[in-house]
């Protein structure tokens, strides 16, 4: 069977005393589930934090970007090393906002990836389509050369170690989510790219959705048979939409 991932993803939000009462409440409420992994990937300065909150606890944590490169002359960027120092499992790669807002093309997403990997951490590669790109039905193309990017520089069994995350970029921060049938037909779509290289591999790779998903609408995403999760934005920062998405994750 293949696991199950519920991460949250909390953006370029929280503080000290935020982040102390959502820890503590998603200590309280998640528990150690048969497959199903739950994990948070928190802005930078507050791993620390993090790492001391969550050390016991059966929620893992990670980070919303890294650098592709190891180390070096690269003023205000982060490595995959630094992110293991503070005990990160999961880093985001190449999410919407990091390819829209500043410029990661998938050249240097791919390197990021391949970054995560050498680091030793699990990249959640993200990918996803625009409306535009949606309503002039180059999903697949969009999704495909996202995906190609990866798989041409760190190869198909690479994705052993990785959870690819689909999130179509209409259904971020929207409250517009992808209906069950539309999230499942792009997951079908990637699970079938990487088939088509690695057909065991793919049955194993976890593909998660993200975009917009709540506790009231997990489950019916959740039960569509090529999603393996949730990536979860705002109601990442809500401790009981949180708890009520991962105990979702656990039902399916
Ligand atoms: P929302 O859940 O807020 O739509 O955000 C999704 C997302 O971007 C997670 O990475």
């Amino acid at each position: 069977m293949r696991s199950r991932l519920v991460a949250g993803n909390w953006k370029m939000h929280g503080s000290l005393a935020a982040n102390r009462r959502l820890l503590e409440a998603l200590k309280a409420g998640l528990h150690a589930s048969a497959g199903v992994q739950y994990t948070v990937c928190v802005p930078y300065p507050y791993l620390a934090q993090v790492e001391a909150a969550l050390a016991g606890a059966s929620i893992a944590w990670g980070a919303q970007n890294l650098s592709e490169h190891a180390q070096g002359a690269y003023t205000g960027e982060v490595s995959g090393a630094m992110l293991r120092d503070f005990g990160c499992r999961h880093v985001l790669v190449g999410h919407s906002e990091r390819r829209a807002l500043y410029g990661e093309t998938d050249k240097r997403v791919a390197g990021k990836f391949q970054a995560a990997q050498g680091a030793g951490l699990i990249p959640i590669l993200c990918v996803g389509e625009t409306l535009q790109e949606r309503d002039s039905g180059v999903t697949e193309i969009v999704v495909g050369r996202q995906l190609a990017a990866v798989l041409d520089s760190s190869g198909v069994g690479a994705l052993v170690n990785a959870v690819i995350a689909y999130e179509p970029v209409w259904a971020i921060g929207t409250g517009r989510t992808a209906t069950p049938q539309q999230a499942q037909a792009v997951h079908a779509f990637i699970r079938g790219v990487v088939g088509r290289q690695d057909a065991k591999l793919a049955a194993g790779l976890s593909i998660v959705y993200g975009g917009s998903v709540k506790g009231a609408n997990a489950k019916e995403l959740f039960t569509m048979s090529d999603i393996d999760g949730g990536l979860i934005g705002g109601a990442a920062l809500v401790a009981e939409e949180f708890i009520a998405i991962c105990a979702a994750a656990g039902q399916v």
